[in-house]
């Protein structure tokens, strides 16, 4: 096994116990407001810290962005942590949160984890090595377009700029589809695409830490991630679409519609 991976799998269990600890007795909690809706606990914090002792122990000269400590070191490496992805429903005792720990070597994903502390489940990719769960290897489903499918995404609850333009997303994507879900974290929503669960996914305005492992997952077991205009600024931009090639392509025609000059960027 990629001995990268297995120090990323490492963290990512530590971090889970963290989580886990914690997670029947969410009252007890101390929470603090970011932003409108936007909210970071202890527990974030100590699982982000757990994260980055691992990491750093093993590899000091790598630098890191994690969501609640942000950036530190200039490595070419560098580490990508959302410590708890899912922090609203973790809050609130709904149970689908997860952690994502990748790797980037400049900018290109070399490997990622997304774990979920619940129902122990590791979903890992390394570059050009494929992805598994646990020891399963996964492929994306092979539906061959949106009829039928069941697509995940996330609402844009934070920044509603662009609520009108997703309103109309949502409208076209559940005439055309089986169904959407809305889980609460967009890294286990990827992972469910690279896993076959979901045919899809598309969100609006992500953060890096929520998305980097789980786009190195999708493209592993063989699907496509990209921005909403086909491209690969969605680093830049937060705004992406991933599915397998052609579930993908039909999920872009139809979102098309809806890109303002700002969204097609
Ligand atoms: C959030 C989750 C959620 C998505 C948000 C993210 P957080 O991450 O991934 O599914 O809709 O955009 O910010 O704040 O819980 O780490
Ligand atoms: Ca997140
Ligand atoms: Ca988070």
């Amino acid at each position: 096994m990629n001995p990268t991976l297995n120090i990323a799998i490492r963290a990512a269990r530590a971090a889970g116990r963290v989580l886990l600890r914690h997670f029947d007795r969410v009252d007890r909690i101390q929470v603090q407001t970011k932003s409108r809706n936007d909210f970071v606990s202890e527990v974030d914090q100590s699982a982000e810290a757990v994260i980055i002792q691992e990491l750093r122990s093993r590899f000091p000269a790598h630098s890191i962005l994690a969501e609640e400590s942000g950036a530190q070191g200039q490595g070419d490496f560098q580490w990508v942590i959302d410590p708890l992805d899912g922090t609203t429903n973790y809050l609130h005792g709904f149970p689908q949160f997860s952690v994502s720990i990748a790797l980037r070597h400049r900018g290109q994903l070399e490997c990622g984890v997304v774990y979920d502390p619940l129902r122990e489940e590791m979903f890992t990719a390394a570059r050009g090595e494929g992805a598994q769960l646990n020891d399963r290897r996964l492929r994306v489903a092979p539906r061959p377009s949106l009829e039928g499918a069941l697509i995940g995404t996330g609402f844009p609850f934070r920044d509603q700029r662009h609520i009108d333009a997703y309103l109309g997303m949502f409208k076209a994507m559940t005439l055309a589809t089986a169904g959407l879900r809305r889980p609460g974290s967009a890294a286990l929503d990827l992972a469910y695409v690279a896993a076959g669960r979901t045919d899809g996914f598309w969100e609006l305005g992500l953060s890096p830490w929520d998305f980097a492992a789980g786009a190195l997952l999708v493209t592993e077991a063989g699907g496509t991630v990209t921005d909403l205009a086909g491209g690969s600024r969605h680093f830049d931009t937060g705004n992406l679409a991933a599915g397998n090639i052609k579930v993908h392509r039909e999920m872009l025609d139809l979102l098309r519609p809806f890109l303002s000059e700002k969204l097609a960027a």
